[in-house]
């Protein structure tokens, strides 16, 4: 156990006491900010809780309030902080997460942030203070950055000399971005492994090194400067604190849990999978199945809250990084968990009880974020059993080529909505890689001939039923036929449709030919 008192807290009650000692401290409680960001260029979706105060730390607005506290809403999936790949396969990253923070704009500096965090931990949440190991910037001779001296000053009242460790530039100098504010920072991690593990490995070779249970909990940003475009760092105006504690990984410490998808914020969403698919959970990372539950417990949420946010999937930007999302949720629980129909969409209604009071907007937007959901996931579902069955034949056909051709991710991009993540994980499974510089080549081309042909807007390829078209024009000029895929086009304001047809008399234009035209009629519609 990783608390002194053996008293478990809920998620709700730990936000709670988050936010009630700093309202103590004197702090303003504000509310999250929207996930999703639309008027700062430089980023597609908060990334870290400081954002919305981006422009007060930079002085070109008015500090209101000079502390600030509140728990945001995150996504790390593009970017310089961007989590993916790890999300389902261990059990501390997640695309969208609770930032715990407190900020003070030009008021209290690293002596406060740094007592304020400790009495948290340790006096409020009784974490166990032995388990406690913190990180302070070495310094950077190349900016002329000396070491942290002073906020390593402040941890010695709490911690001996060597829990206190040095950090490099990567792990203890934050930055927004390529741009923006940044500075120092001093991380806290907690060892949550059994006593007998501690005693056989000291847990100050662990720290920074990717375990799953010597993790960073909270990270004390000291802000000092604006990075500019062109690299150098220049003074901030104020002096700023900016702290962001991960609320998932702090609820596994505290419920002494191993790993985050145990914890309450979680546990109702896997239960609910279970229900929905039959198949058990466990903790295990090798084992298929666990991996897929958490991969869609954890999408579910950043996609309901992206779509409560305003943020429709779509095939641009910041949709389609949504789109995407959901996309590897659906094939996660259409290949491990065997779901061949909707049903993300159904564990909507135990996200909102878990998370709707924090975030009123989960619940407003209910019915609006189940629908898209489900058309979306009906949509992709009928074109990725083709996708996979693509891949599958080219794959068995040339069982020798490690790396996939770039043409053939994009042909399945193209044609059946397959995000090349998505391929590039089907790969993997099979020991294979994408070749992306080819598979990048193919989009710049295609973006070039949409430009050329005035933009036009190509929707998803919807397959009706399987097959290839045949020609019969030679010697019919008339023919019965039934349609197999049909995707929405747009170009400039009009709107009309592409349709493949099984069976076609129509000759297609080729090198200078006229197309064939002619006129198609619905059985229905003779009668
Ligand atoms: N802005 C800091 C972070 O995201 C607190 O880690």
């Amino acid at each position: 156990m990783c608390r002194k008192k053996n008293k478990t807290m809920t998620s709700k009650q730990i936000r709670q006491a988050f936010i009630s000692f700093f309202e103590s401290k004197k702090h303003h409680i504000v509310p999250s900010a929207p996930m999703v960001i639309k008027d700062d260029p430089t980023l597609m979706f908060t990334n870290a809780g400081m954002n919305q105060f981006k422009n007060i730390i930079l002085g070109n607005d008015p500090i209101i309030h000079s502390r600030v506290a509140d728990s945001q809403k995150c996504l790390r999936v593009s970017g310089k902080h961007n989590d993916l790949e790890e999300v389902g396969h261990d059990t501390y990253h997640h695309t969208m997460f609770e930032m715990l923070g407190n900020w003070s704009f030009g008021d209290y500096f690293k002596k406060e942030a740094i007592e304020y965090a400790w009495e948290f931990l340790a006096e409020v949440l009784h974490l166990d203070k032995n388990r406690l190991y913190v990180t302070v910037f070495e310094g950077s001779p190349d900016e002329n950055l000396d070491r942290d001296d002073e906020a390593a000053e402040y941890w010695a009242k709490y911690l001996p000399l060597d829990r206190i460790i040095n950090g490099n530039r990567h792990d203890n100098f934050w930055e927004m971005g390529d741009t923006g504010p940044c500075g120092p920072c001093s991380e806290i991690h907690i060892d949550l492994r059994p006593d007998s593990e501690r005693q056989a490995v000291n847990a100050l070779t662990l720290v920074n090194q990717s375990h799953p249970q010597v993790i960073e909990i909270w990270n004390l940003v000291f802000m000092q400067y604006n990075r500019k475009a062109d690299g150098s760092l220049e003074p901030l105006p104020n002096r700023v604190i900016d702290t962001g504690m991960g609320f998932e990984r702090l609820c596994m410490a505290i419920q002494g849990k191993t790993s985050n998808y145990d914890t309450d914020v979680f546990t109702p969403i896997i239960k609910e999978i279970e229900k929905i698919t039959g198949s058990r959970y466990s903790n295990s990372s090798e084992d298929k199945i666990p991996v897929a539950m958490r991969v869609i417990a954890d999408h579910v949420r950043t996609v309901a809250f992206s779509i409560a946010d305003g943020q429709l999937p779509s095939n641009v930007k910041s949709g389609y990084v949504i789109r995407r999302i959901l996309r590897r949720a659906v094939r996660y629980g259409y290949t491990f968990l065997g779901q061949k129909a909707a049903f993300i969409y159904k564990l909507l209604p135990v996200l909102v009880e878990t998370m709707g009071d924090a975030f009123p907007e989960l619940r407003a937007q209910q019915t609006l974020t189940g629908k898209v959901i489900k058309e979306e996931e009906e949509s992709f579902l009928r074109t990725l059993e083709t996708g996979i069955r693509i891949l599958n034949k080219y794959l068995s056909e040339n069982e020798n080529q490690k790396i996939l051709d770039g043409k053939v991710a994009f042909e399945l991009y193209d044609a059946c909505g397959f995000p090349l993540d998505l391929t590039e994980l089907i790969l993997r499974e099979k020991g294979k890689t994408v070749d992306i510089k080819e598979f990048n080549a193919c989009m710049q081309k295609q973006k070039d001939r949409a430009r050329n042909a005035t933009a036009v807007e190509t929707g998803d390829w919807v397959i009706v039923r399987e097959g290839e078209p045949e020609f019969v024009g030679y010697d019919q000029s008339e023919t019965e036929t039934q349609i197999l895929r049909y995707r929405k086009m747009k170009q400039k304001d009009e709107e009309y449709y592409q349709i493949v047809l099984s069976k076609t008399p129509f000759y297609g234009e080729m090198g200078g030919q006229v197309g064939d035209r002619g006129v198609l009629t619905e059985k229905n519609m003779q009668e």
